[in-house]
């Protein structure tokens, strides 16, 4: 069995990472078992990794490959930056190259960015022989929606699951959506959270991240206990279009974290669109820059500085460990909004909506608008609070495991069914009413 799974930016790579690692256990226990099982050897999968090369630098991408252990990528489409509609379209084009060079049995695709979508749909219209035949396409995080039709996001998840056959459902009102949309049961397995699976992973390994001493936060003594000696400090995460592409509503969201920055540090790793928008609308002046030749500047004769302060983008295991040390987190991310509930860290989430409601029922996040006054007031009520680090049903570790056995079970039903589906697909074919002639169609 030959799955392809597709990944394309930062985001994707933390939710395909634990589905590699299921597939190679899935492999193992596969060769173990061969001698065993009446029914022959259980098939053993092979999988192929493909970038498309939407998120390309080093901070963005590399950085994530080495942190998450993943292979090098089998294919990479290189596709790089572009509007919507030329990103979208350009995968599309070279992925079905790689559909029709591979042909593989399954797809999988994650998340709701352009790569997903643009996978998805290459793939649902692909055909390997007259009848059609094409790979099964498995969407990963599906179900989600914020109704708000202005994101991109969500065009991406509302088309991605229209056209996928198994959809693997990380929250309860991924359920509620997809039945109210009318998708078959039968397509939807409630599975849990593989960012979540990640996270459960890498836990661990991310408190030997340096990241903390490097910002001054942390003093290291050999007596007390590394949680104790950490400094109060918040992240802040921005990077949606509607919050940084327009300078007043970056500047609302700024003045949102006057108060918070006059209490303690706030840590700001700046993704490449919003550096960019800093720079051109002259706000740099708000930030304290730390890197390169001004790192020195972070600490004040030992003290720790107040204000915010930004970075470049970050790796996975010291973002993981800002996250987990943090006292509060203001972000316009979906991801960290998840991460957040299940590390019992009080999120203030910088937007008028949420895909991902579980993460509010849970209390942990809290959906603040955009405006100067609702953002400093979530922040208010936000820092008063104190969580447990409990996840929401299913967000268990073993989401991606569940996933596997869905695909491997899957694609063998299809199989089994596959001269029939034939059979039907040509007794379809020649019972197919005749189309009545249009106007113009004898032209
Ligand atoms: C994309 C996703 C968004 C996700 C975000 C995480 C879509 C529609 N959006 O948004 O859902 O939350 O990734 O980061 O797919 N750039 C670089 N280096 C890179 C990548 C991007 O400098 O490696 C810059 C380019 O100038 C580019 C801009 O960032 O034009 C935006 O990148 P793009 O992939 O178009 O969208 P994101 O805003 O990153």
């Amino acid at each position: 069995m030959k799955v392809l799974t597709v990944v394309g930016a930062r985001p994707n790579f933390m939710k395909a990472a634990p589905i590699i690692w299921a597939v190679s256990k899935h492999n193992e226990s596969a060769a173990a078992d061969s001698g065993d099982r009446r029914d022959g050897p259980a098939e053993t999968i092979h999988h192929l990794l493909v970038h498309t090369g939407q998120h390309y630098d080093e901070l963005m991408s590399g950085s994530f490959f080495r942190d998450l252990g993943l292979p090098r990528p089998d294919v990479h489409l290189g596709v790089g930056s572009g509007s919507h509609a030329v990103q979208t379209g350009e995968i599309m084009r070279r992925f079905e190259e790689v559909l029709l060079r591979e042909r593989p049995d399954v797809v999988v695709v994650v998340g709701d960015v352009n790569s997903t979508l643009a996978c998805s749909l290459a793939t649902a219209k692909v055909a390997f022989d007259p009848v059609g035949s094409r790979p099964l396409i498995a969407h990963v995080e599906a179900g989600l929606r914020s109704f708000d039709r202005s994101m991109p996001e969500e065009i991406n998840r509302v088309l991605t699951d229209h056209i996928c056959d198994l959809l693997f459902v990380t929250e309860e009102s991924g359920l509620q959506n997809l039945s109210d949309e009318g998708v078959s049961a039968s397509k939807i397995h409630f599975v849990g959270n593989t960012m979540i699976d990640s996270l459960l992973a890498f836990k661990a390994k991310a408190e030997a991240s340096t990241i903390l001493e490097e910002l001054g936060l942390r003093d290291h003594t050999e007596n007390s206990s590394a949680r104790d000696s950490v400094h109060p400090y918040a992240l802040l995460t921005l990077h949606r279009p509607a919050n940084v592409d327009n300078r007043e509503a970056l500047l609302n969201i700024l003045a949102g974290l006057e108060e918070l920055a006059a209490e303690c540090p706030i840590v700001f790793p700046v993704h490449p669109r919003t550096q960019r928008r800093i720079r051109e609308f002259g706000l740099e002046s708000q930030l304290l820059m730390v890197g390169g030749e001004r790192k020195e500047e972070r600490r004040d004769g030992g003290k720790t500085h107040h204000g915010i302060i930004a970075t470049d983008p970050l790796g996975y295991l010291d973002f993981l460990c800002l996250m987990r040390h943090a006292r509060l987190v203001v972000t316009d991310s979906g991801g960290m909004q998840e991460e957040t509930t299940c590390l019992g860290i009080p999120c203030v989430t910088a937007r008028e909506n949420t895909e991902r409601p579980v993460t509010v029922e849970s209390g942990t996040n809290t959906i603040a608008g955009t405006t100067k006054e609702g953002i400093r007031d979530a922040i208010r009520r936000q820092t008063a609070r104190q969580f447990a680090e409990v996840g929401p049903k299913q967000w268990d570790g073993h989401a991606a495991t569940r996933i596997v056995d869905v695909l491997v079970r899957s694609n063998q039903e299809r199989i089994l069914s596959r001269p029939s589906l034939i059979a039907a697909m040509s007794e379809g074919a020649t019972r197919a009413p005749k189309r009545p002639a249009a106007e113009g169609d004898e032209n």
